[in-house]
């Protein structure tokens, strides 16, 4: 049965909850495997807004498990937050329904206090992070630094790692980064001893459980988070996040074969955004930039801070296909787009004059790239009723079927607003 994995095809916030929530309906276990609370939807159920950070979309579908595999980091304090205000909101989260692999390593305070302290001295050159602590989280994790969600079941352990990392940590702050944050082992510890309560009950082995619903001919959907623009690997290096956001990392992050992906869907609008610094070719700070931030109301889910915004950009996405595997697409937000005459789509670039269509390795050859454009003409028609493929305006299909041509992927199917009956299988 079929095991796929939905990722972003872009910069992050492309609408891939929209997807999993959509696909979950049908499936066994829905897993998460990178990223932390930087990553961030909001959904619209039954017309009421659900945000989720860490908590896979899938725990909106009654019945479905949902599972959070080793290459995700969880900051346990925002964790409990999360469980608690959706329990408030009606979605009641219990260990029958989710599950936390023991390998999972947790953002503590000191992380948090690094990110935005070396974002606070980086003058001129920020990155542009949520602040979350993801960075300095995943640092330690592959220095040996870290700490395991695992680890809150040891405690005597938990309090020698805890005493050295925030000795270390108080003093790189102080005297590297010049921050007035200072941490006290105690106060921490008290903390994770809550949390360990909390959260040790969620604890599973996650490589196990995908056996089990393989060997049952299950049906299992991985969602990324971010997008693969901002793997730290393949993306706009340095402005990305610290973790692989590529299909390929969740055979790795969840432990099992590879060989057994059926399928990878890509998520990706029909323009493009971005959050935080880094190079956008398309980027467009006209009045088109303008209209899609207002219409397609693009302000971060997790800081709320304005996204930018530009024309749908191929030669980023050629890669994205290439880098995961994408074999099927789905293009949202593309009501956004109703009203603009002409659609621009970008299919190469100009580099030092000469004409290309791959994006350069380099962050700064990307940065001084500029987009050579095709233009189709828009359509003027509201879409936020469209409820099949059929029903869109010619123009509107012609657009779908040219960017699927192009990047040679099926068009899976096209979202016209945020409520689950306007994300539409083709
Ligand atoms: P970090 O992941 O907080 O370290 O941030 C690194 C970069 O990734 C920044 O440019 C963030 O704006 C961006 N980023 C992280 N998570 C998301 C996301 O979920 N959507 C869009 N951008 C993100």
């Amino acid at each position: 049965m079929p095991i796929v994995i939905v990722v972003g095809a872009q910069w992050g916030d492309e609408g891939k909850g929209k997807v999993v929530d959509y696909l979950a309906e049908k499936t066994d276990l829905v897993v998460r495997f990178q990223g932390g609370n930087n990553a961030g939807h909001t959904l619209v159920v039954d017309g009421k807004k659900v945000a989720l950070k860490l908590i896979p979309s899938g725990i909106l579908r009654n019945g479905v498990r949902c599972l959070l595999a080793s290459g995700v980091v969880v900051d346990p304090i925002a964790f409990i937050q999360e469980i608690d205000e959706l329990s408030r909101n009606g979605i009641t989260i219990s260990p029958k329904r989710l599950g936390l692999a023991g390998e999972i390593q947790l953002i503590l305070p000191y992380h948090k206090a690094l990110d935005t302290s070396r974002e606070a001295i980086r003058e001129g050159d920020k990155l542009g992070t949520t602040g979350r602590g993801i960075g300095p989280a995943y640092e330690d994790a592959v220095s040996r630094l870290g700490v395991r969600l695992i680890d809150l079941a040891s405690f005597q352990y938990l309090e020698s790692v805890i005493a050295r990392q925030v000795e270390e940590k108080n003093r790189y702050l102080k005297s590297v980064l010049g921050s007035s944050f200072e941490f006290s082992a105690e106060a921490i510890l008290a903390d994770l001893k809550i949390a360990a309560e909390r959260l040790l009950p969620y604890v599973t082995n996650v490589s196990l459980e995908l056996e089990d619903v393989f060997g049952r001919n299950g049906d299992v959907l991985f969602e990324g988070a971010q997008g693969t623009l901002l793997d730290v690997s393949h993306g706009t290096y340095p402005y990305v996040t610290s973790s692989n956001t590529l299909a390929g990392f969740a055979s790795v992050s969840a432990g099992f074969d590879p060989r057994r992906i059926d399928r990878i869907i890509g998520v990706c609008k029909a323009y493009c955004t971005r959050v935080g610094e880094g190079p956008f070719p398309t980027q467009d700070n006209g009045a088109d930039g303008e209209l899609m931030r207002q219409v397609g109301q693009e302000f971060g889910t997790v800081t709320g801070r304005p996204r930018r915004c530009g024309w749908l950009d191929l030669v980023a996405l050629k890669k994205a296909v290439r880098l995961n595997g994408i074999d099927q697409l789905v293009i949202t937000k593309l009501d956004v787009l109703s009203g603009f005459a002409t659609i621009k789509l970008a299919v190469s670039y100009m580099l030092d004059g000469k004409e290309i269509s791959e994006l350069p390795i380099s962050s700064f050859d990307v940065a001084r790239a500029i987009p050579c454009y095709d233009e189709m003409p828009g359509w003027s028609e509201d879409l936020s009723s469209v409820r099949s493929f059929d029903e869109l305006p010619i123009t509107a299909k012609e657009f779908l079927r040219v960017v699927g041509k192009l990047l040679n992927c099926d068009i899976f199917g096209f979202s016209i607003g945020p409520s689950r009956e306007q994300t539409i299988i083709v």
